[in-house]
């Protein structure tokens, strides 16, 4: 499966070391400003080579669109992003082609398909990430027209969690934290475990911000099961929480339940969803990614013949995934709530009769 959501439904194409990788996004309402200079700063902010705490591959991810637009306005015609590969070696993975990597794709993909890309990865490499975060780019420019903000940062390294969450700082951190005063310490951990040559794992918290009651498909596409779905699928991603998450089986109800006013919720363990469907208040989703695969430390492993071997990795590598999933992860959740929001017009039938009483389509450029 190649291909992500419903309405709003990307498909992507690439792999770490070919050409090129991309997607195609169809469903995108016509009459939406494609502001490629915003695309290009979300694909800047996930791209490797940038600091010591990210992978040093040097790419620059430059997007460059082949179809959909017109006078850079959507069409509701596929929209097509590319992105060529530049900065590819693959000799660093001769040594392991006929090996194992532990905890990577290796093994699952040579047991299913009989063969498996060893360059860079091939197609399990985070650089098909590159689709996600134009995808969601786009979703984050139609979101906009409807008032609907997304938020991320990292909210813990290891074991040093965030205190407080700073969504506005985590924007100027290298490694996008949200607590300025354990940013310090949580990069020093990142670069501990890099001198060691091994890796660390982390936690991204995703916020939406300004959604409308009622996103979500209930019972079997529920707004949490999709997040929860769009998350998992990302590389790396081991668990994910919605509002008080697993801290919930800890609480009493009474602690639990989020009192309503006249003002609306006063607390949000619920993570802004109840029942599927989004209640109004933030969409709260925390993001667990494990420690990266590809360490500099030899470990045991078996060869595609099954005899025991012992390896160590070459090539450039993350010390730590979360901060760069951070923003796979806030691409994801627009992906969703712009799939939600498409499928919602269709849901009630006074909001379709709406569509149709103020049939405004012309002259939207
Ligand atoms: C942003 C990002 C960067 C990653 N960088 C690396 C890396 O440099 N080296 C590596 O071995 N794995 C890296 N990964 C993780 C692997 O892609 C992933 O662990 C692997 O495909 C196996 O999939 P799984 O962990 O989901 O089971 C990265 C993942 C993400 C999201």
């Amino acid at each position: 499966m190649n291909s992500f959501g419903v309405k709003f439904r990307f498909t992507s194409f690439g792999q770490s070391h070919g050409k090129a990788l991309g997607c195609i996004i169809d469903g995108v309402p016509a009459g939406i400003k494609i502001d490629l200079e915003f695309i290009q700063e979300e694909l800047n902010k996930r791209k490797p080579g940038q600091n010591e705490f990210a992978s040093p591959r040097k790419e620059d991810d430059k997007v460059e669109v082949l179809s959909g637009l017109f006078k850079g306005h959507s069409t509701n015609t596929p929209i097509a992003l590319v992105v060529f590969n530049q900065n590819q070696k693959s000799k660093d993975y001769e040594n392991i082609k006929d090996i194992f990597r532990l905890a990577h794709g290796d093994f699952t993909y040579f047991h299913k398909y009989g063969l498996r890309d060893y360059e860079g990865g091939g197609r399990t490499s985070a650089r098909e990430s590159i689709a996600r975060v134009c995808a969601g780019a786009v979703a984050k420019l139609m979101l906009k027209e409807l008032d609907i903000k997304i938020l991320g940062g990292i909210c813990q390294i290891g074991d040093i969690e965030a205190k407080e969450f700073d969504f506005s700082y985590a924007k100027t951190s290298q490694i996008f934290a949200l607590d300025k005063n354990l940013e310090e310490k949580q990069k020093n951990k990142i670069l501990e475990v890099k001198k060691s040559h091994d890796s660390i794992g982390g936690v991204a918290l995703i916020k939406a911000l300004s959604c409308p009651i009622g996103l979500g498909e209930p019972i079997y596409n529920k707004l949490d099961a999709r997040i929860a779905f769009a998350m998992m699928s990302i590389n790396g991603v081991k668990a994910v929480e919605i509002g008080a998450g697993i801290k919930a089986p800890k609480l009493k109800g009474s602690q639990n339940n989020d009192e309503l006013s006249c003002d609306g919720f006063k607390t949000n363990n619920s993570g802004g969803i109840l029942a599927g469907l989004s209640n109004g208040d933030d969409i709260i989703v925390k993001v667990h990614f494990k420690p990266t695969p590809s360490i500099f430390i030899e470990q045991n492993t078996i060869n595609t013949k099954n005899e025991n071997t012992k390896y160590k990795i070459k090539g450039r590598h993350d010390p730590c995934i979360a901060p760069r999933g951070s923003i796979i992860a806030q691409a994801m959740l627009a992906c969703v709530l712009a799939d939600f929001v498409l499928l919602n017009t269709s849901s009630n039938i006074s909001q379709i009769k709406k569509v149709y009483e103020n049939n405004e389509n012309s002259n939207i450029l």
